[in-house]
């Protein structure tokens, strides 16, 4: 009765059921796997009052005059945003969507046949293969490779290279990646952009969390000097940008040579014409919002910051410890040693403490020199009273004996 597509394994995991038994026992969970930062109390109450409150009396909101891109004001500020890195942007370059997992469906609908390929990082985003297998394609994963002695993590790119073939379509890349926290490398972008060109891939890139780097530290703008490179789709949206996720308003911008760019624009449009999916109201509040971009990331910044330290120093001396990090919102644990993830989350779980095995997101349970570990993925947005007791449970978990892993 129903398509292949949409055959999922509904049936929860074992790990999910043991959450979910533990929430029906009504017994406590300090959930450090939290990453909306509406749960974080980061919530920017008065910016969306004040914004929604002006816009009832911006008189465009009363009549309907569906833009298949978006909001104009709204696709204006979101190229000014995006020149900010000395990237050529204009509003007619970038569509609007309901969040970035409609910015990806779209571009699968736009660059694959039922059976063509997209290459996903691994590690990386869960969502990437339900959203790809949605449309219809299929994805190849492309390796990074941990990072050595406090460098970031790298492309395998002869990894990479192999898994090539005549169904490819599009590189998928994440920069600043979650949940890595590592910048694209510039050569790796260099070789990147040079095997697009070469193999006539698409490149989409996910910027989500480019305003995000430790020290204010930015990606140097994929779009600075596309203008002559292969088809560019770079992703983003308010969900991180302005740390808003019920806005829901995202967008892509497209970019590459002129005509190539020009076509995937007017097709794209053709595309969200068919599902003007965003509110044009929503739409509006965005450059009201961006004038609190600021002080919004100033405050994110502030927490990841401060979570990340305090991780680091909780940690100190337990067997396990934070990889090195220059974005985002979230950290990886690294636990010396042979552990089963999943019995560790578990473990920790029995004692009260949620966190995200590794293997979600597709981390290798080795590190950089091949010996055998677990990773633990936290978000750094929790409050920080709330992470510093989460992290301290952790770390008194460890110093248990290992025999305590599936208790
Ligand atoms: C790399 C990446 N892209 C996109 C998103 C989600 O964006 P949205 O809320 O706009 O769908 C996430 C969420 O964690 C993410 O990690």
């Amino acid at each position: 009765m129903f398509a292949r597509r949409a055959a999922w394994d509904l049936r929860p995991t074992d790990f999910a059921r043991h959450v979910a038994a533990r929430r029906a026992a009504g017994l406590p969970i300090l959930d450090l796997s939290e990453s909306n930062p509406t749960r974080c109390d980061l919530a920017r109450t008065a910016a969306l009052a004040d914004a929604l409150a002006e816009l009832t009396r911006d008189p465009a909101i009363t009549h309907y005059e569906p833009d298949p891109r978006g909001d104009l004001a709204a696709r204006t500020t979101i190229a000014a945003y995006h020149a900010r890195c000395g990237a050529r942007v204009a509003p007619e370059q970038i569509v609007l969507t309901a969040g970035t997992s409609e910015g990806y469906a779209h571009l699968f609908r736009l660059l694959g046949d039922p059976g063509d390929v997209v290459h996903v990082p691994a590690p990386g985003y869960p969502l990437f293969e339900h959203l790809a297998a949605l449309e219809g394609l299929r994805v190849e994963r492309y390796p990074l490779l941990p990072p050595r002695r406090g460098a970031r993590w790298r492309v395998d790119l002869d990894a990479f290279a192999a898994t090539l073939g005549p169904r490819s379509r599009a590189l998928l890349v994440i920069d600043p990646h979650n949940p890595t926290g590592s910048f694209v490398d510039p050569e790796d972008w260099a070789s990147l952009r040079s095997i697009a060109r070469e193999r006539g891939l698409a490149i989409v890139s996910d910027e989500v969390f480019a305003d995000y780097g430790e020290g204010g530290a930015s990606v140097p703008g994929a779009l600075a000097g596309a203008d002559d490179g292969p088809l560019h789709f770079v992703l983003s949206g308010a969900s991180k940008v302005l740390a808003l996720p019920q806005l829901k308003v995202a967008w892509i911008v497209v970019a590459g040579s002129a005509a190539a760019r020009d076509e995937a624009l007017a097709r794209l449009e053709f595309i969200a014409d068919a599902f003007l999916s965003v509110s044009p109201i929503l739409a509006r509040a965005l450059p009201l919002l961006f004038a609190e971009r600021e002080s919004i990331q100033h405050a994110v910044r502030a927490r990841v910051a401060a979570n990340r330290a305090r991780l680091a120093e909780l940690l100190a001396g337990s067997g396990a410890a934070p990889l090195p990090f220059e974005a985002g919102w979230s950290a990886i644990v690294r636990v010396a040693g042979s552990r089963g993830e999943e019995a560790l989350a578990m473990s920790l779980l029995d004692r009260g403490v949620l966190v995200q095995p590794g293997y979600i997101f597709d981390l290798d349970r080795r590190d950089a020199d091949g010996a055998r570990c677990a990773h633990l993925v936290v978000s750094l947005l929790l409050e920080p009273e709330v992470f510093a007791r989460g992290v301290a449970l952790l770390r008194d978990r460890l110093a248990e004996p290992r025999s305590a892993d599936s208790s």
